[in-house]
Formats: C-alpha cells, sequence, structure tokens
C-alpha cells in the first residue's frame, strides 16, 4: 500500500465577473507531490486556509482535480470505476477533525461504529451477532467500555466522541488512516490522551496514517515524515527530525517560531516511554 499524490492542482472557479468575463478562480492546491508510504505517519502541516482539508476531499474523491493524479496501491483513484472505488474506500478511512459534527446524534454508538461494516457487507461478511461483537472489540481498543454500547453521542465528552470516531474509521480494517485534524476541536490535555491513543494504535494495528494538522507539536509528536504546506504549495518535506532541527524554508522556520513551548520533553505530547 502507499499514497502518491502527484502534481495535484485544484482550482475552484471563483465569482463571475460578468456574463462574459472569465472568472479568476482560487488555487487551492497548486502542484502538489507527496508520497506516504505504507507504516509511515506522515504529516501535513500548515496554517488555516493552506488547502490541508481540499486535499483530504482529492483523496476522496469528493472533489475533482484540475490537474495531476492520485495513486493508492499503483491505481489511479479518479479513474476507477465506481466497484473499485468502494473496495478502495474500505482500506482508506478518515477521522475528521469536530467530534460533535461528525456523529450522527440520533443513533447509537453501537450503529455509528457498526454502520461502515453494514456500507461494506460485500467484503466484510458478518452476522448482526458478529458486528456486535466487533464493536465491543472496537470500543475496548479505543478506551471505552461494552456499557457504552446503546448510550447516544450526548452522552459522551468531546475525547470520547473522537474515541468513537476513531472507532468507527477502525471497524473495517483499513490501512491507511487520514486524519484531517483529529484533536484541534479538544482540550490540550484530552487532546495528549487521544494522540497516545493513536500513536499505539498505529503500532499495534500497522497502520499507515496521513496526519494533518496546523500545530508543529502533534506532528512532531505522532509523525516520521512531514510535508509543510503554504497557499497550496509545498515548501518543503522530509523527515521530522531534520525539519525541526534544519528547517530550509522562512515559512517553516516561522512556524517553529510560533511554537509555545519547543521542547519536546516539556511538551503535553511527549511519547510515553
Ligand atoms: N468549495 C470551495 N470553493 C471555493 N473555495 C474553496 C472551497 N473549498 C475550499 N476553498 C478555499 O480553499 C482554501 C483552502 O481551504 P481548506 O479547507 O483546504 O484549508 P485548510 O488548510 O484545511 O484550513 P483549516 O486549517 O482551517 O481547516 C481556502 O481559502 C478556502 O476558502
Ligand atoms: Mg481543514
Amino acid at each position: 500500500m502507499s499514497l502518491d499524490i502527484r502534481n495535484v492542482t485544484k482550482v475552484f472557479p471563483g465569482p463571475r465577473r460578468g456574463f462574459f468575463a472569465k472568472s479568476e478562480g482560487f488555487t487551492a492546491l497548486d502542484d502538489v507531490s507527496l508520497t506516504v508510504k505504507k507504516g509511515a505517519s506522515f504529516g501535513l502541516v500548515g496554517e488555516s486556509g493552506s488547502g490541508k482539508t481540499t486535499l483530504t476531499r482529492c483523496i476522496l474523491r469528493l472533489e475533482n482535480l484540475t490537474s495531476g493524479s492520485i495513486l493508492f496501491d499503483g491505481a489511479d483513484i479518479h479513474r476507477l470505476p465506481p466497484q473499485e472505488m468502494r473496495r478502495l474506500r474500505s482500506r482508506l478511512q478518515i477521522v475528521f477533525q469536530d467530534p460533535y459534527a461528525s456523529l450522527d446524534p440520533r443513533m447509537t454508538i453501537h450503529d455509528i461504529v457498526a454502520e461502515p461494516l453494514v456500507i461494506h457487507s460485500d467484503s466484510v461478511n458478518m452476522t448482526a451477532r458478529q458486528r456486535t461483537e466487533r464493536v465491543v472489540e472496537l470500543l475496548l481498543q479505543v478506551g471505552l467500555r461494552s456499557e457504552h454500547l446503546f448510550r447516544y453521542p450526548h452522552e459522551f465528552s468531546g475525547g470520547q466522541r473522537q474515541r468513537i470516531g476513531i472507532a468507527r474509521a477502525l471497524a473495517v480494517g483499513p490501512e491507511l488512516l487520514i486524519l484531517d485534524e483529529p484533536t484541534s476541536a479538544l482540550d490540550v490535555s484530552v487532546q495528549a490522551e487521544v494522540l497516545n491513543l493513536l500513536h499505539r494504535l498505529q503500532t499495534e494495528l500497522g497502520l499507515t496514517y496521513f496526519f494533518i494538522s496546523h500545530d508543529l507539536g502533534v506532528i512532531r509528536y505522532i509523525c516520521d515524515e512531514v510535508a509543510v504546506i503554504y497557499r497550496g504549495k509545498l515548501v518543503e518535506q522530509g523527515q521530522v527530525a531534520e525539519i525541526f532541527d534544519f528547517p530550509k524554508s522562512e515559512y517553516t522556520r516561522m512556524l517553529l517560531d510560533a511554537m509555545p513551548d519547543p521542547d519536546p520533553d516539556r511538551s503535553p505530547f511527549r511519547r510515553a516511554g
């Protein structure tokens, strides 16, 4: 498995200025290329509006590309026939930023976590009972308990909700997780807990992460490689340690200077052990 983003450009049509005038368009991604290798934890960091979520939406094929291509395991995502796209979607799951908005308030935790198993029932063939067992297993894996099974999202804290979102993303046994600011909506203390969980899950399950954040501290904690995006363009990429110690671009240096505490040993996101 690898995710190859090749020269991806995305231009959103701008407002029309007049009946005959051509609209300017807004370039949200400008010739972006990066490769996420199997087992890696690849970070994408950049400030708000730099194009991070647009890239996620392009990977999930929620947006068309203006040019370039995105390959998953060598297959061009934007050219796959619907049947194969469905199969691929079970191998690639996403955890969203906002655990309040991303869970359906009318569904029980059981149904939320089981839903991908139902959607992908052609590839994951399970009886209702097996699905429930799988949901319980997933809840335990993310640090929740089986008595939470038939509760509703409003009965949970933000951190717990994000654990539910993670359980749901893991349900069908994906290879690649796209995490779009998975902890940005959480309090700092809760952020550290959820990051610890994500870090542990990656090792335990041998997952590949494409981890998006505006926070270099979070990236440093979780990722081994990183690409820095600024106004839709990658300004540098490489090993996390290298980029933290020897940033090449002015922009990365500025991001580093803006970090509240550059010492990872004193960061709340430090790795245990
Ligand atoms: N459908 C759209 N039409 C026009 N412009 C859009 C559209 N979607 C996003 N944009 C613009 O593209 C730019 C990048 O947005 P994007 O959501 O990818 O940023 P981001 O890096 O995810 O930011 P944040 O950290 O705030 O989530 C923004 O300027 C945004 O206004
Ligand atoms: Mg975003």
